[in-house]
């Protein structure tokens, strides 16, 4: 994909309660809201000649479906999973399926956390994980996914 000057796409997923972001638990996950988030990852977009895809879900199913749709549409994903990511192998299978590549992202330290959240079944088909750089951790985690993609195009 993004072949011959067409702009690279990423979408960016976001799971389950992710959409509180800003009154949710402000200790652990900052209070930076989500649309900050998708606006300040616009911004880095720009900058680096990408379009972005956003979509936040609180239903599993819905997410896996949209998942499929990137299918030969989508370069790339960034991914936080929420409480997902520590009880679905099914996202990490749709993401596989559709050969999407992806950076999986979390605002918390999930391996400085509660022993059910130390797991991730997304992290081993990823790319790269970020984790315990609260909101800034996207912007990285985009920064570092489209260094890799564009790295895998030229190579
Ligand atoms: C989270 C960590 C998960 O354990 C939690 O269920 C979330 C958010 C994070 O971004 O730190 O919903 O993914």
């Amino acid at each position: 994909m993004a072949p011959g000057g067409l702009l690279m796409r990423i979408a960016v997923f976001n799971g389950p309660n992710l959409n509180l972001l800003g009154i949710r638990e402000p200790a652990i996950y900052g209070t930076t809201t989500l649309g900050e988030i998708e606006s300040r990852l616009e911004a880095v977009g720009e900058t680096l000649g990408i379009t972005l895809l956003f979509s936040q879900f609180n239903d599993e199913g819905r997410m896996i479906d949209a998942i499929h749709n990137c299918y030969g549409v989508v370069d790339g994903a960034l991914v936080n999973a929420g409480a997902w990511t520590h009880t679905s192998l099914a996202i990490r299978d749709a993401l596989t399926a559709v050969r999407l590549p992806y950076a999986e992202v979390h605002l918390s330290n999930i391996w400085g956390r509660e022993p059910e959240r130390r797991h991730s079944w997304l992290a081993p088909g990823a790319i790269g994980v970020i984790a315990g750089f609260g909101a800034d951790g996207y912007e990285l985690a985009l920064r570092g996914l489209v260094q890799a993609l564009r790295r895998t195009t030229e190579s």
